[in-house]
């Protein structure tokens, strides 16, 4: 428990930083939970970053959040990084310890893992699953779903060096093989996955749609959308229309926020269907 009375400080720190739904999902919390807490938000430009950074101890902040584009370069400052971040190479929590280091996590994966826990065939099979993108994103959804025992991971990304890339990097941490097909591949790599993510920026409202014909993929197969806006995304929408189960992205925003929360307010927060329809309408509201 937190000593009461004492205000518990975080904060999100990016560049530009208003498009962030940090400060809404924590501000939720603690108004439902009746925390004595303040979460704010930093536009921090990359060179300002490691002063920030080491500044939090001296400002009595509890840990701040991390989002584009400071996750990579801050795992490169922070003195500690949990296995995940470590694998990923990318941090989006980094938290105050006692002594004044910093610690830094990624809980983007586990956010990733939460929203789709449970759904699809989920308990019955973990054999292949199939990636879209090699970006920061793709790197922490493989690395959750080797975690999570996948038999194999097929990864695609127009830039078939950023697969590359990712799987000679993320390979050594997990035992699931990591393989990549090309781009030009993406419909025909379907036929036995049991998942499929999509972690581009494609089909995301004023990107181009994701170019895909769904047809060989197993009916049973999880489809999931990292992107939220829209919440039902072209690729969402072809594989509802035929009988897939699918999740769209608004989830893994909610989850990956869960342990920032606890790591600041000592409090495991929940995510509830409450929360969901108060992100949405702030998202309507601010994204037109
Ligand atoms: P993040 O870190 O959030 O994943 P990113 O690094 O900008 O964001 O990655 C965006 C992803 O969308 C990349 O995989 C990108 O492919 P490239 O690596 O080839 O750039 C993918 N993407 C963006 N526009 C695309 C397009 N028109 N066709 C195919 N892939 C696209």
């Amino acid at each position: 428990m937190m000593p009461s009375g004492h205000i518990q400080i975080a904060a999100v720190m990016g560049h530009p930083i208003a498009h962030s739904r940090s400060p809404f999902l924590h501000k939720f919390w603690l108004k439902e939970y009746g925390l004595n807490g303040s979460f704010v938000a930093l536009d921090v430009t990359p060179e300002n970053l490691q002063k920030e950074l080491r500044a939090l101890p001296s400002k009595a902040f509890r840990g701040t959040c991390v989002t584009i584009p400071h996750k990579e370069t801050t795992a490169q400052i922070v003195d500690e990084l949990d296995e995940s971040a470590h694998a990923i190479g990318a941090v989006n929590l980094v938290t105050v310890l006692p002594d004044g280091r910093l610690r830094g996590q990624n809980t983007d994966g586990y956010g990733f893992i939460e929203n789709i826990r449970g759904h699809g065939t989920w308990e019955q099979s973990r054999k292949h699953a199939i990636v879209f993108g090699a970006g920061g994103a793709a790197r922490a959804v493989v690395y959750a779903l080797a975690q999570e025992k996948f038999e194999a991971i097929t990864i695609l990304n127009r830039t078939r060096a950023k697969t590359e890339a990712l799987t000679a990097s993320i390979q050594p941490a997990v035992k699931a093989k990591l393989q990549v097909a090309d781009w030009a591949a993406r419909n025909d790599v379907l036929k036995d996955a049991d998942v499929l993510v999509n972690t581009t920026s494609l089909g995301m409202d004023g990107h181009p749609p994701l170019e895909i014909s769904i047809e060989q993929l197993p009916s049973s197969a999880l489809v999931t959308d990292i992107v939220y806006t829209p919440l039902a995304t072209p690729l969402l929408k072809a594989a509802m229309d035929r009988g897939n189960p699918t999740q769209d992205g608004l989830g893994m925003l909610m989850h990956q926020a869960r342990p920032a929360f606890k790591a600041f307010y000592g409090q495991d927060p929940d995510v509830t269907p409450a929360l969901r329809q108060a992100l949405v309408d702030d998202i309507q509201k601010t994204h037109t």
